[in-house]
């Protein structure tokens, strides 16, 4: 039988082979995650969590990541907790090209913390929601088993979360699940990843723009340090993304790589994703 551990767990694709089934309170809630996203999401708390420690969902928005999250844990009788953070408020452009159109009925106003506290109420045992700016709230301690991450937005804020959360995750049993990993305008994770070296290594790829990397070696102050993002010039970001673009040239994923640098080429000393512009 396969470790769960192994980076082979991940080899036959089980999230995409045998979807969950239907939830309807899963589907209620909005979400920017893709099909793919979603259903690895509820498999990696339905199937491959062990309760080695919590589940941590930086960057929730309304809570599509945390919903899905949720249902697998539930479906796998899971009893660690899972800590959804965000600011739980929402501009009028996303709250049109994502909440309208995913079901929700026009409301005043930016706060969405009400609705994401009735929309999640089905698993509210075993969901924590953190509202507010997360390098503010940090981590109260304890080991994170998957740290599912979508709020590394700016560089130097990338390295303060990054010094608050990975410190906690458990060498051979933790997941970092980057779900911005392949989006262009962040291409300050890759050049983390890369910096972290053998520490971690990439087990999974979600469309559309999730990779998952398995935790090998302890994340001590010392190589955090030698990870931070935020003070690299573009020449070194751009030789990290080729770096990362070679590792992952036989997962197809080269041209996604190629465009977070052409991005950066376009944007130079951009560090953060909305001051990015795509690149023609
Ligand atoms: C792309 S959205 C998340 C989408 C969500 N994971 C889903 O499945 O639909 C990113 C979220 O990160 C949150 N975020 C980014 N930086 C943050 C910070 N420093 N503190 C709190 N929330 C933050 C934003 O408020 C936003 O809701």
């Amino acid at each position: 039988m396969t470790d769960r551990r192994s980076p082979d767990a991940f080899a036959t694709r089980p999230w995409a082979t045998s979807p969950p089934p239907r939830d309807p309170d899963m589907d209620a809630v909005p979400t920017m995650l893709a099909q793919e996203e979603r259903d690895f999401y509820h498999w990696l708390t339905s199937s491959w969590t062990q309760d080695a420690g919590d589940v941590v969902d930086l960057g929730c928005y309304l809570g599509g990541s945390t919903a899905r999250l949720a249902a697998g844990h539930a479906a796998g009788r899971k009893m660690s907790t899972i800590h959804a953070y965000d600011r739980f408020t929402s501009d009028e452009r996303t709250k049109e090209r994502i909440l309208y159109r995913q079901g929700i009925p026009p409301f005043e106003g930016n706060d969405i913390f009400p609705i994401s506290q009735r929309l999640l109420a089905p698993w509210s045992d075993r969901v924590r929601l953190r509202r507010g700016e997360i390098e503010a709230i940090g981590w109260d301690g304890g080991p994170i088993e998957l740290l599912v991450v979508d709020a590394f937005k700016k560089a130097d804020l990338t390295d303060v979360m990054t010094d608050q959360f990975y410190p906690w995750l458990i060498p051979g049993k933790s997941l970092i699940v980057h779900q911005d990993y392949l989006h262009w305008s962040q291409p300050w994770v890759a050049a983390q990843m890369e910096l972290l070296g053998e520490a971690v290594t990439p087990v999974a790829f979600a469309r559309d723009d999730t990779v998952a990397w398995l935790v090998e070696q302890p994340l001590t102050p010392a190589k955090l340090t030698a990870a931070r993002v935020a003070a690299l010039s573009d020449a070194e970001l751009l030789d990290l993304l080729a770096q990362a673009e070679a590792r992952f040239e036989g997962w197809g994923l080269a041209p996604r790589l190629a465009l977070s640098a052409r991005a950066l080429r376009a944007n130079p000393g951009a560090r953060m994703a909305w001051q990015m512009k795509m690149p023609g």
